[in-house]
C-alpha cells in the first residue's frame, strides 16, 4: 500500500513557503494543501472562535484525507491550537510552524532580534513562553502587523500593492541601542517569505530575514522516516497520484488556479466547507 500523504495547512497561501521545502526533501510523497481562504486573515479571529474553526475543520481533512503527518504552517493558527489539535487526535501526527525564536538566539551576533508576526501570534503566550525559554538573554521586539499577510496574497495573485505600507510595516523591526543594532528578523508567519525581496529593498539596513520553512520540511523528514522506520519493513510503492489543493471557500480566481499550478497543485473539485 502507498504512504499516506502529508497535508499541509494554512489560512491561504502563507503554507506554500512551506510546501515548497517539504517538496524538496520528500520529492516522492503526496501532497495535499488546504487554504482556509474561507476564514482569512486568521490574524483578525477570536482565539476560541479560530481554536474550534480548526479543530472542526482538520476533523473532516483527517477523515477524508488520513494523512501521515499533518503540518500546520500557520504561526496564527500553530500557536493557538497545536497542543488542542494533538489532544483532539492523539492518533494523528500533527507538526507545527511557531516563531523561530530559538535559531535567532543562536544566530544573532548583537542580541537585537525582532519577531515580524501577525498581531494574534505576538499576543500568543505560547510566543511569550518561547521568548522565555530560548532568549531570555537577547533583546526580542514583537511586531504585530495587521496588513503584511494580506499583502502576500495580494502581491503573488499579481496584485500591486503598496511600498509605503510595507515600509511602515516592518520599520518597527529596526531598533538601535548604542553601539548595537537588529540582525535579525524572524518571519513568523508562512505568508512573508513570498514578501522577503521587497523586505530587502525597503529595510533600512540590512538584516538576516529568517525563514523557518527549511527547519520545519527537515522536521517533517525526520518525523516520517521515524514513522516508516516503526512501521514498515520495505519501503512503500511511490503514490503517484497527483498532488491536489483544496481552498475552503470553494472558489479559486484564475490568478490563484495559477499559482497552484506554478506548485504543481491540481485545485481538488471537493471543498470542506
Ligand atoms: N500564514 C499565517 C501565519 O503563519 C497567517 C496569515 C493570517 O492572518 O491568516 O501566521
Amino acid at each position: 500500500m502507498a504512504r499516506r500523504p502529508i497535508l499541509v495547512f494554512d489560512s491561504g497561501i502563507g503554507g506554500l513557503t512551506v510546501l515548497r521545502e517539504i517538496r524538496r526533501v520528500l520529492p516522492d510523497r503526496r501532497l495535499i494543501y488546504v487554504a482556509d481562504d474561507a476564514g482569512f486573515p486568521y490574524g483578525d479571529w477570536d482565539e476560541d472562535r479560530l481554536r474550534a474553526r480548526l479543530i472542526s475543520l482538520i476533523s473532516g481533512l483527517l477523515a477524508d484525507y488520513t494523512p501521515e503527518i499533518t503540518v500546520i504552517a500557520c504561526n496564527t493558527a500553530a500557536t493557538l491550537a497545536l497542543a488542542d489539535l494533538r489532544a483532539a487526535y492523539p492518533g494523528a501526527c500533527f507538526v507545527g510552524t511557531v516563531p523561530a525564536i530559538k535559531p535567532a538566539a543562536e544566530q544573532s551576533r548583537s542580541g537585537l532580534i525582532s519577531v515580524l508576526a501577525t498581531p494574534a501570534t505576538v499576543r500568543r503566550d505560547y510566543t511569550r513562553r518561547l521568548i522565555a525559554t530560548f532568549a531570555a538573554h537577547c533583546d526580542l521586539n514583537l511586531v504585530g502587523s495587521r496588513h503584511l499577510a494580506r499583502l502576500a496574497e495580494a502581491h503573488v495573485q499579481g496584485t500591486p500593492y503598496d511600498s509605503n505600507t510595507v515600509r511602515t510595516e516592518i520599520a518597527p523591526c529596526f531598533i538601535e541601542k548604542a553601539s548595537r543594532r537588529t540582525d535579525i528578523v524572524v518571519l513568523a508567519c508562512t505568508h512573508y517569505p513570498f514578501l522577503t525581496k521587497v523586505f530587502e529593498q525597503r529595510a533600512p539596513w540590512p538584516v538576516t530575514w529568517l525563514d523557518p520553512a527549511p527547519a520545519i520540511a527537515r522536521h517533517v523528514l525526520t518525523v516520517s522516516k521515524a514513522g516508516r522506520d516503526l512501521s514498515e519493513t520495505e519501503p512503500a510503492p511511490v503514490d503517484d497520484t497527483a498532488d491536489i489543493a483544496i481552498v475552503t471557500s470553494g472558489r479559486a480566481t484564475p490568478t490563484l488556479h495559477a499559482l497552484l499550478r506554478q506548485f504543481d497543485l491540481a485545485l481538488a473539485a471537493s471543498t470542506t466547507n
